[in-house]
């Protein structure tokens, strides 16, 4: 199995490369290596390459600089995954693409599902659900993963910065009107594998050899929602993430986590949905697991990023 993984750089690409540098045959492109804003440096570089899988977790993902930089947010986040898209289809590969809880207006207040309509409501979820649309479009056999409230190791996220800022000051907040779940990097990781396919599948009927697509290439198809169980806001997140650092020692000025409303986030430029929780059933009857917890997830985290620290 070879694998292409575009955002190497990224928090999400960072993961899949470390956990998949052993098991597969892989090769990263970072920003540097490989501007998604640059169709011809995609085809130069893609085109010639043979792969099974491509993975595209590169995004422009500030919310807000999207708001300012529309058309750069539609080249990288819905351009450049439908050319992703092509080129897959071309050379009988497949990709998978991330996208976003953000697609969701937040409306709804119940956990989102696959089929629920989208109706983003920033420039950055306008873009995201394009990206989503130009990549089924081009092959419905591509796979678009929707993830939320992603932390772990390679980049810093909100987690680190309230952790961050408790160790610093007496005071932190944290937005309490804002529900979704927050995802480790590690989890996604470990559960993409099984909607990887087969090698030697065939990827169109009529392509191949052998006759029927596997049943995993089948099923692993159009849009999939991952995250941890459970939900909650902001301020239960960072409220959980610092009760594991005392309860691991960690030394915090600050031990409890106010909380703020999102009306109060004055400097945000772009709307975020107040709700975002993704539905995971259809991840559960694919593959027979339930996703752990976000708390088993977090706490594992601050465990082993920061409390060998010490
Ligand atoms: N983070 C979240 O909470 C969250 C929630 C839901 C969905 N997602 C989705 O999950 C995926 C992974 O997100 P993440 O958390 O790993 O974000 P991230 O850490 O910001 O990674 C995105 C990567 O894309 C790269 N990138 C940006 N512009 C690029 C360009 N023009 N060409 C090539 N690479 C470019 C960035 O490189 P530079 O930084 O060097 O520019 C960065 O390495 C994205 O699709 C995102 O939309 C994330």
């Amino acid at each position: 199995m070879k694998l292409v993984i575009i955002g190497a750089g990224g928090r999400l690409g960072g993961a899949l490369m470390r956990e998949y540098r052993d098991k597969f045959e892989i090769l990263g492109f970072d920003h540097e290596q490989l501007d998604l804003a640059d169709t011809k440096e995609i085809d130069d570089w893609l085109t010639p390459l043979e792969f099974d899988v491509l993975i595209n977790t590169a995004a422009l993902t500030n919310v807000d600089l999207c708001e300012k930089e529309r058309e750069q947010a539609f080249r990288i986040n819905a351009e450049a995954p439908g050319l992703l898209a092509q080129i897959c289809r071309d050379k009988n590969a497949k990709l998978i693409h991330f996208s976003t809880d953000y697609v969701f207006d937040g409306e709804k207040r119940e956990p989102y599902a696959e089929d629920d309509s989208p109706n983003p409501i920033s420039v950055y979820a306008e873009s995201k659900r394009e990206g989503e649309k130009l990549v089924l479009q081009t092959d419905e056999r591509h796979l678009v993963v929707r993830v939320s409230w992603v932390f772990g190791p390679h980049r810093p996220s909100f987690v680190d910065g309230i952790i961050k800022r408790a160790r610093e000051m007496e005071c932190v907040e944290a937005v309490a009107d804002k529900f979704s779940t927050p995802t480790y990097t590690r989890d996604v990781a470990q559960m993409l594998p099984q909607f990887f396919g087969r090698v030697g599948a065939p990827r169109r009927p009529g392509t191949s050899q052998r006759d029927v697509p596997t049943i995993d290439f089948d099923l692993a198809s159009g849009i999939l929602h991952f995250a941890s169980a459970g939900e909650c806001s902001w301020q239960e997140y960072a409220q959980f993430a610092l009760d594991c650092c005392r309860s691991l020692g960690i030394p915090l000025k600050a031990k409890t986590v106010g909380a703020i409303k999102l009306a109060d986030m004055k400097n945000w430029v772009a709307r975020r949905p107040v709700y975002s929780v993704l539905c995971t059933e259809k991840f559960f009857s694919l593959t027979g697991t339930t996703p752990r917890n976000w708390r088993d997830a977090v706490a594992e985290y601050v465990r082993s990023c920061y409390a060998k620290n010490e």
